[in-house]
């Protein structure tokens, strides 16, 4: 049994379930001129229609109370709010956020907000996008218009969802949107992604005491292939770029040493402007994480295995670690290739309780995809997703239980959607979607996961 105010949730983002990319006099983002290029998604696909929850939104609230979610976490579209990304603020956009917000209030379902999911506004990113420092202060000024519109109703507030990916999966290995591949470029991109956060919560503070702020990460565990000295600093490095960069950044207010040695080739990190790190250290309410999966790194070049492959061409997100290979763990994989393992999820946990302790913690994603088809009665039966969140949500529980100060989780996602640069190949949903018809059928997965909330806590084992 989980703790009576534990968190049960399930996690969506604007851009891979709104569609309606004109409706309403939203603007342009990234995303849209991204998918308009060749090459760029698996299969050609767009998130034009996606899975038009724009239009469907009541009728995905009311899924969402029939399977008990005590919490909803969505993204907010930046272009849809403020077309530019400066300057005049659209009514109809924001309108449609407070619609969505009452609706899921409506149902108790606790509205859990995240100001930026990788949608940035094409007139943003015209401007020089995040290697620019003024993309800091854009976002300040929108989280800042946002929150002043729904701080009323909306209670948790996050930042940036995964800083790391905009970074450098946008700007070095060019995998996602913009698609640049300019490893100096994408440094100073994180740099500013992290300031972007610090700069939006001290504009939220400063209207309301009450909301609850919190930062949101990706983190992958990360083991050396072996013991030798090769191996041993591949896997140093690795943790460097993807965990302690941000941690350390956003709970401890300094960049890790070793890290940023291991970049000094490609910048003098001038752009780190005096008092900038102690605004990025903004005291949080909270850390949110998305945990998927662990990595295992060798020092010498290997095939871009799991977690690390890329579906079109891409360059590699490891800025001045190129040369790290990332080798197969041999544990089970998704239909991503990601390795499964829970017990990477109970390190990480410890982990954070003990570098950074006292701060609550959130899963606020965590999930897989499979490849998910209706059967002939009707159903989509998904043992294997039941049987990942059945582990995780263990994990979760041993974790409370030796008082790491775990307060909820969030299945990613709530309904299949648009997977970035994999398209709509790739379904992680509670819920199965027909790309066809829109129609959506709740998986065994979401049955076992309204149980399980019903419940309070885990039933038998999954089988
Ligand atoms: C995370 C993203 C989310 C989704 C999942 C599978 O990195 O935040 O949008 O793509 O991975």
């Amino acid at each position: 049994m989980f703790p009576t105010r534990f968190v049960w949730g399930a996690a969506t983002s604007a851009y891979q379930i709104e569609g309606a990319i004109t409706a309403d006099g939203r603007g342009r983002s990234i995303w849209d001129t991204f998918c308009s290029q060749d090459g760029r998604i698996v299969g050609g696909d767009t998130a034009e229609t996606a899975i038009d929850h724009y239009n469907r939104y009541r009728e995905d609230v009311k899924l969402m109370a029939d399977l008990g979610l005590t919490a909803y976490r969505f993204s907010v579209s930046w272009p849809r709010i403020q077309p530019d990304g400066s300057g005049a603020y659209n009514a109809k956009g924001l309108d449609f956020y407070k619609r969505l917000v009452d609706e899921l209030l409506s149902y108790g379902i606790d509205p859990w907000l995240t100001l930026y999911h990788w949608d940035l506004p094409q007139a943003l990113e015209d401007a020089g996008g995040w290697p620019a420092r003024d993309t800091s202060k854009r976002f300040a000024d929108f989280a800042a218009a946002v929150h002043a519109e729904l701080g009323d109703r909306v209670r948790n507030w996050s930042t940036v969802n995964e800083p790391w990916c905009s970074a450098f999966l946008g700007y070095a290995s060019g995998e996602h949107a913009p698609g640049r591949r300019e490893p100096a470029a994408a440094l100073r991109a994180a740099h500013h992604l992290n300031l972007a956060h610090g700069l939006a919560v001290q504009a939220m503070r400063a209207q309301n005491a009450d909301s609850q702020i919190g930062g949101c990460v990706n983190l992958y565990p990360v083991t050396p292939a072996t013991g030798s000295e090769a191996d041993q600093d591949a896997a140093r490095r690795i943790d460097g770029l993807q965990n302690r960069f941000f941690l350390d950044a956003l709970l401890k207010g300094s960049y890790p040493e070793d890290v940023l040695a291991d970049l000094s080739h490609l910048s003098d990190m001038e752009f780190i402007q005096d008092g900038d790190l102690a605004t990025i250290a903004a005291p949080l309410d909270m850390l949110l994480i998305n945990y998927y999966s662990r990595f295992t790194v060798s020092g010498a070049p290997g095939g871009a295995a799991s977690a690390a492959a890329a579906p079109t061409d891409s360059g590699s997100p490891w800025i001045g670690s190129e040369h790290v290979g990332f080798v197969n763990g041999g544990r089970p994989v998704t239909s991503m290739g990601w390795e499964i393992d829970d017990s990477g999820l109970q390190e990480m946990l410890r982990r954070i309780a003990e570098e950074y302790p006292r701060i609550p913690l959130y899963i606020s994603e965590n999930g897989a995809a499979y490849d998910d088809a209706i059967g002939e009665d009707g159903a989509v039966h998904d043992p294997d997703r039941v049987a990942y969140i059945d582990a995780h949500l263990r994990t979760c529980h041993t974790a409370i239980e030796s008082g790491i100060p775990l307060q909820g989780y969030f299945a990613w996602s709530l309904m299949d959607n648009f997977e970035w640069a994999w398209g709509y190949g790739k379904r992680f949903g509670l819920v199965y979607v027909d790309y066809e018809t829109q129609a959506r059928t709740m998986k065994s997965s979401a049955l076992w996961y309204a149980d399980t909330i019903r419940h309070g806590g885990l039933l038998g084992r999954a089988q």
